[in-house]
This record gives structure tokens, sequence and C-alpha cells, in this order.
């Protein structure tokens, strides 16, 4: 058996829709010029196209005002502008146990540097949190609430609505890291009292790499991360206080916003409930045929709703990463295994130890995909445990 199966989308999506290689490739020939800058016919057209990236993700997010849309270049960077744009001046913070590093490690660094707290809520492994423990981790000093769409790990989904709530009761705002979610679950941050949605590009938004972002809410402006040109204001030498260029210092990844915008492009052409519904097919199918494949463990919630198509598992004695480069040498199917940048969520999974392998999907995988990692599955446990 030997094939080419992709399925580590969590990590990055590949491959991207074919007009997302195609507005890359024509921006780069065709258009060329630096977005805000100078008045020449090029650099107008590259601002246009940063605009409709803006749009195009307004659209998705239901946002009124395309200017809330930031630019960053993954959502790293979008987090830490709201982490430590948020308790510049110190203060506490909530997160959740699922978390990404991008969330946790900003933290644990202010923290380190003194004047700055925070408080882990512990999540079930199935994504639940129970609020009154949210509610008890707030204090007067609390800034800021910060919380996961999804597991990159279990592929659970936390109850946002729900955390929104609680955080909104306490006048706090809350920041959602929607880097697994956005393009694959309907996410509208206004009517979900969400402040601050950061997300990235290279996921299912089917941008490249280099590509990502942050909405955020009016009245919760933060002081910028860098400060520098913009092609606005530039007779002063302060930083504009307006939006987006407030946070856009320096020449944006404008060959990345154009793959980007295609790729936001071909979501909402698809839609997110289509795109959802034929990752709930191959999800459901996965699990069920790893649940027949014995000594295999799976990790994260069964239900779907409960759920996107990330998911965790282990397979008799071998070790995570053994077994992903099982699958890669002898199937070629690319997995990933290990900790996946988030030991808080494999400390909640009880994988601290062993990490797990993670199989993740996107619109463009296929039930054959899911089929042939299964045939790979069980042809290994067959060989032995
Ligand atoms: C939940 C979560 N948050 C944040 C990130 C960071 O995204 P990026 O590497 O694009 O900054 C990831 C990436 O895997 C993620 O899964």
């Amino acid at each position: 058996m030997s094939g080419d199966v992709y399925l580590d989308n969590a990590a990055t999506t590949y491959p991207k829709p074919e007009r997302v290689y195609r507005a890359m490739d024509r921006f780069a020939r065709e258009v060329g010029g630096n977005p805000g800058r100078s008045g020449h016919h090029r650099a107008l057209e590259a601002g246009r196209e940063v605009l409709r990236a803006r749009e195009a993700l307004s659209r998705l997010f239901r946002i009124d005002d395309p200017s809330r849309i930031i630019f960053t270049k993954n959502a790293t960077e979008a987090l830490n502008l709201v982490i430590r744009g948020r308790l510049l001046e110190g203060g506490h913070a909530v997160i959740t146990s699922l978390e990404h590093n991008s969330v946790w490690r900003p933290l644990e660094a202010l923290s380190r540097k003194g004047g700055v707290a925070y408080t882990i809520v512990p999540c079930g492994a199935d994504g639940s949190l129970d609020l009154s423990e949210l509610r008890a981790a707030m204090t007067s000093e609390t800034r800021l609430v910060a919380c996961t769409h999804a597991s990159n790990v279990s592929g659970a989904l936390l109850p946002i609505r729900e955390i929104a709530e609680v955080a909104a009761e306490k006048g706090v705002p809350l920041l959602v890291d929607a880097a697994q979610t956005a393009g694959r679950v309907e996410i509208y941050p206004k009517e979900m009292s969400i402040t601050y949605l950061a997300f990235t590009g290279h996921k299912e938004l089917f941008g490249p790499q280099g590509t990502g972002g942050l909405y955020m809410a009016p009245g919760w402006e933060l002081e910028p991360l860098t400060c520098g040109g913009t092609g606005s204001r530039s007779e002063s030498s302060l930083q504009p206080d307006f939006l987006p260029d407030r946070y856009e210092s320096g020449t944006l990844n404008a060959h990345g916003l154009a793959g980007l915008r295609a790729g936001v492009e071909y979501v909402l052409e698809k839609g997110v409930v289509e795109i959802r519904r034929h990752e709930r097919e191959l999800t459901e199918r996965l699990l069920e045929g790893l649940s027949a494949i014995p000594g295999t463990t799976v990790y994260g919630p069964r239900e779907w709703e409960k759920r996107v198509g990330i998911v965790a598992f282990n397979l008799g004695n071998y070790s995570s990463s053994e077994l992903a480069s099982l699958l890669d040498d002898e199937y070629g199917i690319c997995v990933r295994s290990g900790l996946h940048c988030s030991p808080l969520a494999h400390r909640t999974l009880g994988t601290l130890q062993r990490g797990v392998v993670r199989a993740s999907l996107s619109h463009l995988n296929t039930e054959e995909d899911v089929e042939y990692l299964l045939r790979a599955l069980r042809e290994i446990s067959r060989w032995g445990l």
C-alpha cells in the first residue's frame, strides 16, 4: 500500500483551493506594488487587494466595519497583541486548560516579569467547562478572559457563548483563539459578544502561511505591539490612531493576503454550514473506523456537536512519534505526533508523557483519504501492538 495523503490540516491546510495559488501568482506577476504606499496604479491595486481581503473576512465574520480586521502574520501575533496590550499595566487573566502555547506562553512570560497573574480554569477532555469555576476565577483585577474555540489537540469545541456571557456579566473582554475554527465553524463576534477574535490565515481559511489577523470590537482598542511606517500620516512622529493603520506597521504580506482573500472567498462560496457537513461525514467515519481497530484509544468528544475534524488517538504500545513515522514512511500519510504546542491540553487529556497522533481534516479531504488511513492502521495493528 503506498500513497500520499495529507491529514495534518490543523498544522496548516494542504492543498489549497486552486484559486489561492492563482491569486498569489497574479499578485506577484501582475500587481506587484506596495499597498498604501505610493500613488501609482500598482500600489493602488495592491491596496484594493488588501481591502478585498478585509471585506471577505468581514462577510465571513459578519462584521460591519472591515477596518476592524487587523492583519498580522499569524494567530500568535494577534493573540500576543491582545494579551500584552490588555495587561500592559499588569492585572489578571483567566484562560482554560485547553489553550495553545500561543496563549499560555505570553501570559507566563508576563507573569515572570511581575505584575501579571493568571488562572487556568480546568476543562474536561470533551471541552466542557464548569461556568461556576470560571466565575469564581474572575477577580476585580481580571482584565482578560482568553479561550480557544476548539482544541488543536482533540478537536473539542468550547462553550464560547456561555463563556462570553460570564465575561460580559463581569465586564471583562473576551479573546477567542479561532485558529482552528475560522472557516469551519460559524463564528460571529458581534452576535456572540466576543471582544477580540484572533485567527490565522493558513489553516481552514486556506490562505498561505504568514497571514492572520484580529477582529477588535469598538471601544476595546489597545496599544500596538509595533510602531513604524504605515503609509498614512507620514509627516507625524506618532503612530496613526485610526484602524487598521494603528496596528499595521511596515509592509503587509500583500502577496499572502491576495491568497487569503481567495481562500476566504472559497469558504464563503461553499458556505461554513456545508463545510461542516462534509467534515462531519469524514470525522464520524474516522471515529467509527478507529474504534473498531484493536488497541486504539481515541481522545476527545464523540458527539459531532462538541467537536471539529481533529482526531487524536494512540495505537497499542507505539509511541506517538513511532506511529506517525510509520504512517509517513510506509504509507505516505502525513499526521502529527507529540504535544502539538499544547502541553496544557495534553495534561487535560492525560497524554502529557506519551503525546498522541493527530489526524486533522480539511474540506479538501475525501472519504478515500480516511479509508486509506484506517486501512494503514488496521495493517499496522496486525503486525502486533
Ligand atoms: C489553537 C491554536 N492557537 C494558536 C495557534 C497558532 O497559530 P499560528 O501558528 O498560525 O500563529 C494554533 C496553531 O496551530 C492553534 O492550533
